[in-house]
């Protein structure tokens, strides 16, 4: 059903205004500090005498004396990323020595080193030999990523005090302590979990946004690796201070590592961020990095940001042709758009130059999220890029660059074709990753649905169920990926249940996955993992070495956007928001209640449905833009009230009638102006 925009004169203005809902209402979720300077929450730990470890906790000087060898293991409630000092009292003997190591994980507490940002072993001490009471600093470069839990090792005989232990909170280098928490989006709902996953979800987000001169150096990139025995006894440097990208803040992969801009991780975070903190710079320094090392002859984009190598990756060169698309759907900023088109069109023709007579691109790099078997006629490489030509088409004519628009359509209907005749199994209901294999990827089968490759919407239907029947007690196995669960790839498999219309399957994986990791004792219960195993082993396939996983890593916050975009609904159409559609899809959640700031103003949206069928929403986007509400049918008849707050536009009533063998499917009202507005259904 749809309704044109003439909607009739005003009649009668009922309901409780909406609008002043401010993220601030929902503050208790916020994760981010609001001081910069942290101090432990609580003792996990006492190895042999350490009097009153307990007097560092909170924010107050206090007196722990270490006698002997013996250590402290703090725990930040959190986790966390910074600078730490210690401050030594006046109780100090000659020749002391007090170390500190870091982890994010509880199983990585150690007295010998931190957790590990290399392919093998564990990251070295960070130690003082304090001559006298006074603070001790680390140096700037080795402030820490991520880490929950801080240890001080005393590994000498003698007495030495220890009255104060504080971090510096560096992530958002680029807010002041007050804007940590001042957020520009909210997200409410009736079940708590799912409150604290998204909430936990733009938590993770921030802590990868950092300050670009303190990115890893990877000092033993390429030297150390998984063939390299580990050794306790030789702990590896560390070093976080390689300039990454220009500008005074940068989203990184992970907090802890790599700390380098990654553009498919960022398709994953940069949503998220949208509706959370809608840190746009941040993302779009990151962004300027890749495209600076596009390759002059090829029109190649890296792999990743500096200082990693330039490698040629199918699908990362499109995730930053995505990054752009991206940045300009939720910045509208059409100069940059403009500025960055040539540039654009030349990677996108790279890609395209990889299609070969099957109509299909051909991948002949390895690379990826690290999956294994990455090539050929893969599913997920053309899923994504016929996503990506898609997005071209679209940016093409924003630009009114109309030369490539012919091409491009017909290139990506040769794909689509190609894809669907060579990869599809009917029997299975899922796609193959290539024609010389039975293998049926979570990556290109989520992606197939993302990127609607598939032919018909009986495909999304039958990838969500037979996706969701592959769980674990623990999650979404990627069986590209030795089964590894990624909370990457689980992102793109929570859009394709939405766009299948499965909202109860996309809620039950966030519930069982992202639970898993904002519960579990040996997560940090704050950020989000890279990876683990199906069986809920701390162990993630394509690495040997376990304490090297990062626990805060932007790839994995897929709920924060998805719950925002479509379980709540509110989906910006158009750049900026300029056209809107609020189609809320609530599956098994009874009220939700979601917004964010984009530059044009505030989209926002209320919904609550009723046991017996009714519904009432309110919904407000800024004036001047236009847009759509879009419900599913209800399960009973009666009548639907729309009207519009103090506004011109007045109410429009719908009669809504259940017909024998209910309709499904949704109702949809177009031709509204922003503004807000109210959506009452109640049976008859
Ligand atoms: C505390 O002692 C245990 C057992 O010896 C050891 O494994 C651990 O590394 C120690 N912790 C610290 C922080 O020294
Ligand atoms: C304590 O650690 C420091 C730094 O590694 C080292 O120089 C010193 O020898 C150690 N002292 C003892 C007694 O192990
Ligand atoms: C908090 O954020 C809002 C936008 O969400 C902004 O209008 C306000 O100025 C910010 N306040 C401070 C003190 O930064
Ligand atoms: C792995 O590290 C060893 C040194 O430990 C080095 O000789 C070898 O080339 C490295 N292999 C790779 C693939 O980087
Ligand atoms: C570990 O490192 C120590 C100190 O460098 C060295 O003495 C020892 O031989 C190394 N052990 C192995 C197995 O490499
Ligand atoms: C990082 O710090 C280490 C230790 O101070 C230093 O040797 C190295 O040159 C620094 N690297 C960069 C890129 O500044
Ligand atoms: C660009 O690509 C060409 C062709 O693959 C290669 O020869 C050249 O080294 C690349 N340039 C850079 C700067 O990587
Ligand atoms: C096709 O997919 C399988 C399963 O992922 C993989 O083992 C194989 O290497 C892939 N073929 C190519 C050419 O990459
Ligand atoms: C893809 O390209 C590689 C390298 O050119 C070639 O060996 C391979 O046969 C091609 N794969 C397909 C499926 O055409
Ligand atoms: C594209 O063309 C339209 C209509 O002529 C114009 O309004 C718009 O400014 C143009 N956009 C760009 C980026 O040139
Ligand atoms: C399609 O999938 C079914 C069931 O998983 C399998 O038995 C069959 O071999 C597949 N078809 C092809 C053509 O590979
Ligand atoms: C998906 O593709 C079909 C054509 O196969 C098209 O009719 C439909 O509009 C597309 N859906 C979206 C959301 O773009």
């Amino acid at each position: 059903m749809k309704f044109s925009s003439s909607i009739p004169s005003a009649l009668t203005v009922v309901g409780a205004l909406i609008g002043g809902t401010l993220a601030a209402q929902y503050e208790q979720y916020i994760l981010a500090p609001s001081s910069r300077t942290l101090h432990p929450v609580s003792v996990y730990k006492v190895n042999g005498t350490v009097s009153n470890a307990q007097s560092l906790t909170g924010n107050k000087l206090g007196s722990a004396i270490f006698q002997d060898a013996s250590a402290v293991t703090y725990d930040y409630g959190k986790n966390i990323a910074g600078v730490v000092s210690l401050t030594i009292g006046e109780n100090l003997d000659v020749n002391q020595y007090v170390g500190i190591t870091f982890s994010e994980s509880s199983l990585w507490i150690s007295g010998l080193g931190s957790d590990a940002t290399a392919d093998s072993g564990i990251d070295e001490t960070l130690w003082f030999q304090p001559s006298a009471p006074g603070v001790y600093t680390v140096s700037r470069e080795h402030e820490r990523g991520g880490f929950k839990y801080l240890s001080l090792i005393h590994n000498t005989t003698g007495k030495l005090e220890v009255t104060q232990v504080t971090t510096h909170f560096t992530p958002m280098p680029h807010y002041t302590e007050y804007q940590l928490r001042n957020y520009t989006g909210y997200f409410h709902c009736n079940d708590d979990l799912i409150n604290r996953i998204w909430y936990a979800g733009a938590y993770t987000n921030q802590m990868c946004t950092i300050e670009p001169t303190h990115g890893n150096a990877l000092v033993h990139l390429f030297v150390v690796n998984s063939t390299t025995p580990g050794n306790m006894t030789a702990p590896l440097t560390w070093y976080n201070n390689y300039t990454v990208t220009n500008g005074s803040s940068c989203l990184v992969d992970g907090a802890k590592r790599d700390r380098l801009a990654w553009a498919g991780d960022m398709s994953i975070a940069v949503p998220g961020i949208v509706v959370s903190t809608n840190d746009l710079i941040s993302v779009r320094n990151s962004l300027d990095s890749l495209f600076l090392h596009q390759n002059k002859t090829t029109g190649q984009l890296p792999y990743a940001g500096v200082p990693f190598p330039s490698i040629y990756s199918a699908t990362y060169h499109l995730y930053t042709l995505i990054g752009v698309a991206d940045y300009y759907q939720y910045s509208n900023d059409l100069k940059y758009l403009s500025g960055i088109w040539d540039q654009w069109k030349f990677g996108m023709n790279f890609s395209l130059s990889f299609i070969d007579n099957s109509g299909m691109m051909n991948v002949t790099s390895a690379a990826d999220w690290l999956r294994f078997g990455m090539g050929g006629h893969n599913i997920e490489a053309n899923s994504i890029l016929y996503y990506t030509v898609n997005q071209g088409i679209n940016l093409a004519s924003v630009v009114n660059d109309t030369s490539v628009i012919s091409a491009w359509t017909a290139c990506a209907s040769r794909i689509k074709s190609a894809a669907n005749s060579l990869l599809w199994n009917e029997t299975a209901g899922l796609f193959h990753d290539n024609e010389t294999t039975t293998l049926m990827p979570q990556d290109g089968n989520s992606w197939a649905v993302v990127s609607n490759i598939t032919a018909n919407s009986s495909q999304n239907t039958a990838i969500s169920a037979n996706l969701a029947n592959r769980w674990t007690p623990f999650g979404a196995p990627a069986v590209e990926a030795d089964n590894a669960v990624s909370p990457f790839i689980s992102g793109f498999e929570l859009q394709a249940h939405l766009l299948a219309g499965n909202a109860s399957a996309a809620l039950a994986l966030m519930r069982l996955e992202w639970g898993f990791m904002l519960n579990d004792p040996r997560m940090t219960n704050s950020t989000f993992i890279e990876g683990y195993q199906d069986d809920g082993v701390l162990h993630y396939a394509p690495y040997t070495n376990d304490p090297r996983i990062s626990h805060a890593h932007g790839w994995a916050t897929g709920p924060t956007s998805t719950l925002t975009f479509y379980i709540a609904g509110i989906q910006l159409l158009s750049a900026g928001g300029q056209t809107w559609k609020m189609a809320p899809a609530l599956g098994d959640l009874t009220s939700v209640d979601a917004g964010f700031a984009t530059s044009l103003g505030m989209f926002a949206a209320q919904t609550n449905v009723t046991a017996s069928g009714g519904m009432r929403m309110s919904f407000e986007a800024p004036v001047g833009t236009m847009g759509a509400v879009s419900v599913p049918y209800p399960s009973c008849s009666g009548k639907m009230l729309l009207h519009e707050v103090n506004g011109a536009s007045g109410d429009l009533e719908v009669d809504v009638v259940a017909e024998k063998g209910t309709p499904t499917g949704n109702i949809e009202i177009d031709g509204l102006e922003g503004g807000q507005w109210e959506l009452d259904f109640s049976c008859s």
